[in-house]
């Protein structure tokens, strides 16, 4: 197919053969992307694209008509969204043996298990890679999966179809069925992809895991197909027919069906055997040829599984246990302060840069003043006492995604000039006073949002992809409007009214540096179509401490209204105050106790902080009920409550209402018969620990409540239920024993 035969051909003929190629470029995209099987090679079909492209640079006309319109250029700048039929989630780390231990004890006292049972866990590698969910129907590969949020991921179907190890038809397997497991580059591949893109001017990758990730996500398949990606199978999501009784028997299943699965995997009883797992598994890291970052045990016994169940983000059932991180000295330069969106003064390092398991370093966190100082947050010593001084030889370490930190510094190497850092006392930013409440290991600036900082991270955090999400509005064009005099943008709610503020001025965004009619226009459209959000965005992007995405969502479902949300917060303001007021008693009660060598009566304490505070029982209840929603603890609560609370922020807040329309959240798609419902639970559960109850009723939908009140649905009674069963008679509540609970839910 030399391209030197078309100067021989005519106009008729040169246009002749383009639709020949075309035709031809046409059905090889179909079996490609459609049909599961690729019917020509990747060197024959570049070479009828160069030819058509030969052909279009003597008839332009063409150019616009056929593939080379489609293919080759990327179809989209995003992969397509997609809702994960079940969530992907992450594991619980565990760092030493006793974490080990604790999650081991964890799991046997949830499921009540006798001292003497056997609990088998497996254990096998955990592959530092990316996470990737395939699903097949019919034995087809249907979708491929990012894992994204958890919830939704990316649709990179075409790209997993070009990894060898996953298998584009299965035999024999249940007819819906999604295999998830970790994509990942071996060293060798590694070190050869680098080169051919150092020989190629391309830039060249820090590690296995991001070389994996930037291939897997290529918006060209064909790009993907050229890079030497591998695929571990370890877990599934939705399935029609169970693959096996345990994790082992399902393995097995999965590598029956033609997927590669760790050869390292193995079944343990007990600590001791897991702990031997791991150490055998770390001696043989350096020889493997990928990358592992730890070793993952999970409960072998899939009912077991089943009914340890999850918390919001991490299975009960599982733990990673990480290798030790990884270490390097290198010189402090210096201290520099960031302040974040919240106005946390944050201490960073400046390092001499030094190579950190294969990754530069030149930045590391210090933590806060008190880390610096060398003294924990109870002011105990950490590292001997030692501080950390500017030219100091520091001790960097970094573990997989963790940012790094300076852990330790040698005293020997102290340069004599060196003086003790002197954490501000003013915001560096906006001069504003810093300030550390007590019990608050952070120091922080009290300018608010007249600080710039906080103001442009909070803006930020506003538009970022998770939040408001708004196409045009990126950080830099929020540093731009910022600091704009003629158009500014000073908190959210100012960017809701752009558009009108624009329309009234004499200089017009169109005719500004960086914009032009359409791309003004696009803008006003965009935060237009954002005036209508999900309620779950809205609160992610008000950048309140501590509330992240699945928070957000978890609270959004729970409140199902922002008028409720704000409601109840309103309501437990009093609670959420007196619950801090009794933190702080139960503080000073442990620091009595321990200075008179006695044991801390903290019940006592919270007790009388609590009477003393005369919380009226309907703000406890909107507490509690706060408190208790899935996903949500005291400390989000509280920063929560205390958003609400500032006049500052809540006014902001109430401006930027003022602009929206809030989207409900979707429901979660349950059919249980408790979906929805407010259960109570009271008295001596004899069938489950009342976590599991607790774990159960929220995975059938329901709401479970630590009080009962006129929103209760459901009372669960077992013997020695005392006065809430008599407080649902008293409403009317429906009450339950054990065992009728257990039947309504189908257990
Ligand atoms: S099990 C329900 N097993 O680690 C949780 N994960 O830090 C299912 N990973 O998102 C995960 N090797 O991407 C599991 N052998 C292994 C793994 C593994 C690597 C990844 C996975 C997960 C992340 C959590």
């Amino acid at each position: 197919m030399a391209d030197e035969d078309l100067q021989g051909l005519d106009e008729p003929g040169l246009r002749a053969e383009w639709q020949r190629l075309a035709d031809r470029v046409a059905a090889a995209n179909l079996a490609y992307h459609q049909a599961d099987a690729p019917d020509i090679s990747d060197a024959d079909y570049d070479a009828l694209k160069r030819r058509l492209a030969a052909i279009e640079a003597r008839l332009p006309d063409l150019a616009a008509l056929g593939p080379s319109a489609q293919i080759g250029a990327p179809p989209s700048e995003t992969f397509a969204k997609v809702r994960h039929a079940q969530r992907m989630l992450s594991l619980e780390n565990a760092f030493t043996g006793e974490d080990v231990a604790d999650f081991i004890a964890r799991v046997r006292g949830f499921l009540n298990l006798a001292e003497a049972a056997p609990l088998v866990l497996t254990a096998e590698p955990k592959i530092d890679g990316l996470s990737l969910s395939l699903r097949y129907e019919a034995g087809r590969l249907v979708l491929a999966a990012t894992r994204g949020d958890g919830e939704t991921g990316e649709n990179v179907t075409a790209n997993a179809r070009t990894i060898a190890d996953i298998p584009q038809t299965l035999a024999g397997a249940p007819a819906v069925l999604e295999v998830r497991g970790e994509v990942y580059m071996g060293h060798a591949d590694f070190a050869a992809l680098n080169e051919r893109q150092t020989a190629a001017g391309d830039k060249t990758f820090a590690n296995p895991r991001n070389a994996a990730a930037g291939s897997l996500r290529q918006l060209d398949a064909a790009v993907t197909a050229a890079r030497p990606l591998r695929f571990f199978a370890y877990s599934w999501g939705e399935m029609s027919t169970p693959l096996g009784p345990t994790q082992t028997a399902a393995v097995a299943r999965l590598a029956e069906l033609g997927f590669k699965v760790n050869p390292l995997m193995r079944r343990c009883e007990g600590l001791e055997a897991l702990l031997a797992a791991w150490r055998e598994i770390e001696q043989g890291r350096a020889t493997l040829g990928y990358d592992i970052d730890g070793v993952v045990y999970k409960v072998d016994d899939l009912a077991l599984q089943d009914r340890l169940g999850f918390r919001s983000t991490t299975p009960r059932w599982a733990i990673a246990h990480k290798f030790p991180a990884e270490l390097a000295w290198t010189r402090l330069l210096g201290i520099d302060i960031q302040v974040g969106r919240t106005g946390a003064l944050s201490p960073v390092a400046r390092l001499q840069p030094v190579t950190v398991g294969g990754v530069v370093v030149s930045n590391a966190t210090l933590h806060n003043e008190d880390y610096i100082a060398g003294r924990d947050a109870k002011g105990s010593p950490i590292r001997d006492g030692k501080d950390i001084r500017v030219g100091d030889w520091v001790q960097v370490y970094r573990a997989g995604d963790v940012i790094p930190k300076v852990a330790d510094v040698d005293l020997a190497q102290r340069p004599p000039e060196a003086v003790a850092f002197t954490f501000p006392r003013l915001c560096p930013e906006c001069g504003s006073e810093a300030v550390r409440e007590e019990g608050d290991a952070v120091r922080r600036c009290t300018g608010g949002l007249i600080c710039p900082a906080q103001a442009i991270e909070q803006l930020r955090h506003f538009v970022s992809r998770g939040a408001f999400d708004i196409e045009g509005l990126g950080v830099k064009q929020i540093e731009m409007f910022f600091a704009d005099d003629q158009l500014p943008v000073k908190e959210p709610a100012d960017i809701f009214t752009l558009a009108a503020r624009d329309a009234a001025s004499l200089t017009r965004l169109r005719n500004r540096d960086g914009f032009g009619e359409k791309s003004a226009a696009n803008l006003f459209q965009a935060i237009e179509d954002r005036r209508t959000i999900p309620f779950a965005r809205l609160l992610f992007g008000l950048g309140i401490r501590h509330m992240g995405e699945v928070a957000a969502q978890d609270v959004a479902r729970h409140f199902a209204t922002w008028a409720a949300l704000v409601e109840s917060l309103d309501h437990a303001r009093p609670a959420a105050l007196a619950h801090r007021a009794a933190d702080a008693a139960e503080d000073a009660e442990r620091m009595a106790a321990a200075a008179e060598a006695r044991r801390p009566r903290i019940a006592e304490a919270r007790r009388a902080a609590m009477t003393a505070a005369q919380v009226t029982p309907a703000a406890q209840a909107a507490w509690d009920d706060l408190v208790g929603t899935d996903g949500v603890g005291p400390v989000l609560a509280l920063s929560l409550s205390d958003s609400f609370a500032n006049p500052q922020e809540r006014g902001a807040i109430d401006r930027l209402m003022a602009h929206l329309t809030v989207l409900p959240p979707e429901a979660r798609a349950k059919v249980s018969p408790v979906a929805g419902k407010t259960v109570v639970f009271t008295g001596t559960l004899e069938r489950m620990t009342r976590a599991e109850a607790k774990a159960r009723a929220e995975a059938m939908g329901a709401k479970v409540a630590g009080s009962v009140s006129a929103r209760t649905d459901l009372v669960v009674a077992g013997p020695g239920a005392g006065s809430k069963a008599r407080e649902a008679e008293k409403l009317g509540i429906e009450i339950l024993d054990e065992d009728a609970w257990l039947r309504l839910i189908g257990a």
